[in-house]
């Protein structure tokens, strides 16, 4: 049985928390397969507060099973941390032997290089992400399987350090103590080995079984993709759904239906090209009315209208069949809304998404707002300037809108027939 995905076609927070959590309920198995703890949403259940940052969002269901699988970079520290939320995840959460591991040094490597990037800054999580990336690239990164042997990991890290002593110095990071870090890691082996599996024989088991409904866990999104993002302002893994064969061990007739999430506005965190983006009053106004601060590290997200140019883009990338189009009720109260039906670029105007994105003019077409859409749970009860910006955002983007979100509340959420 094909497993279906979820990816996120804007710059990431699009809203895929709200999705993946209405959805989990209903998969047996839910995968996450890039990324890492610069990921985050919270969930509020029964009450309570649960931050997720590498657990998919199927951990909220009783009877799912949940895998980082081995495209996701793992934070131990941040894992555990996580895990404390939970009373027992035995059973309900498998970490691939092959997911690359995330330490300190990877976080001070990642801070250090942003700030000899000065102005050129990519504005990252600070989470290590990237120097992970780049030495799992490299072949000196280390794999949850290590945790198995943890005086061999114990040399090769130190051996590690010894060989880029220049590099870290220069950098102004100290060597790890010895001893200190075998704790570390022996903390880690005793906590996190349990949960340590192959993965992807797993998958293949329970698909050739069947029965099993599986669902795959996009992060951040499609324009933040490592290759078919706005490089180098970007995240080090392939967002996009592909990154899902490689980052679990399937191969593309495993996939089957891919819905893409977008938020009904655009937002981004960190720099590089935003063509659409409202620096002045407007913008200021999106980012209230939809709470844009990030979730991970609290900044402010960049804010502006939709880019239908970029989402048609992501929506081909991504093979979606449809999409999900979240916050409509931020933009509840707006007497116009713009959105980016083409570029201007180098003097011609053009409907594709060119590498050098900084160098493109939105073209925009003006639609009428409405009053209020927030709270609304069927689509004859929108008002007809919703409807039409609705239908006008699928024309744009090539791609049927099943699902409309009309406010945090998972009852708030339109599913079209
Ligand atoms: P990194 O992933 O920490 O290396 O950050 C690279 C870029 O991706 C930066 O612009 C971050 O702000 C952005 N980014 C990483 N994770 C997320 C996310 O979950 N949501 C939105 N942006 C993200």
């Amino acid at each position: 049985m094909a497993a279906d995905l979820i990816v996120g076609i804007q710059w990431g927070d699009e809203g895929k928390g709200k999705i993946v959590d209405l959805l989990a309920q209903k998969y047996d198995i839910v995968c996450r397969y890039q990324g890492g703890h610069n990921a985050g949403h919270t969930i509020v259940v029964a009450g309570k507060t649960i931050a997720l940052h590498l657990i998919p969002s199927g951990i909220l269901n009783p009877k799912a099973t949940n895998i980082i699988g081995n495209g996701v970079v793992v934070s131990p520290e941040a894992l555990l941390k996580e895990m404390e939320q939970f009373d027992n995840l035995e059973g309900r959460l498998l970490i691939s032997d092959k997911a690359h591991l995330i330490f300190k040094y990877h976080e001070q490597i990642d801070k250090a290089r942003e700030r000899l990037r000065g102005k050129n800054a990519i504005g990252t999580t600070g989470r290590g992400i990237g120097p992970a990336y780049s030495d799992k690239v490299s072949r000196q990164g280390h794999r949850m399987g290590e945790l198995r042997d943890i005086d061999t990991l114990l040399d090769k890290i130190m051996d590690y350090f010894k060989a880029n002593e220049a590099y870290f110095k220069a950098l102004g990071i100290a060597s790890p103590k010895k001893e200190e870090l075998r704790e570390e890691l022996e903390l880690y082996r005793q906590r996190l080995l349990p949960f340590v599996v192959d993965a992807t024989n797993y998958l293949w088991e329970k698909m050739e079984r069947g029965g099993h409904k599986i669902l795959l866990e996009g992060a951040q999104g499609t324009m933040l993709d490592i290759d078919h993002g706005t490089y180098p302002y970007v995240t080090s893994s392939n967002t996009i759904a592909a990154g899902a064969c490689t980052g679990l061990g399937l191969a593309p007739k495993d996939i089957g239906k891919v819905t893409g999430i977008a938020k009904a506005y655009c937002t981004r965190v960190g720099n590089g090209p935003f063509p659409t983006e409202e620096l002045g009053a407007l913008g200021d106004r999106l980012r209230e009315q939809g709470h844009e601060f990030g979730t991970t590290t609290g900044r402010p997200r960049r804010c502006g209208w939709f880019d239908a140019v970029a989402a048609r883009y992501a929506s081909r990338l991504n093979g979606c069949d449809e999409l999900a189009l979240m916050k409509l009720d931020v933009l509840d109260g707006f007497e116009k809304i713009k959105v980016a039906v083409a570029y201007e670029y180098e003097g011609e105007r053009i409907g594709y998404v060119p590498s050098d994105l900084e160098n493109v003019r939105p073209v925009y077409e003006e639609f009428a707002g409405w009053d209020k859409v927030e709270g609304v749970r069927g689509w004859d009860d929108l008002p007809i300037e919703a409807k039409l910006y609705i239908e006008a955002l699928e024309d744009l983007t090539d791609t049927r809108i099943g699902i409309l979100s009309t406010s945090p509340d998972r009852a708030d959420t339109i599913i079209r027939k």
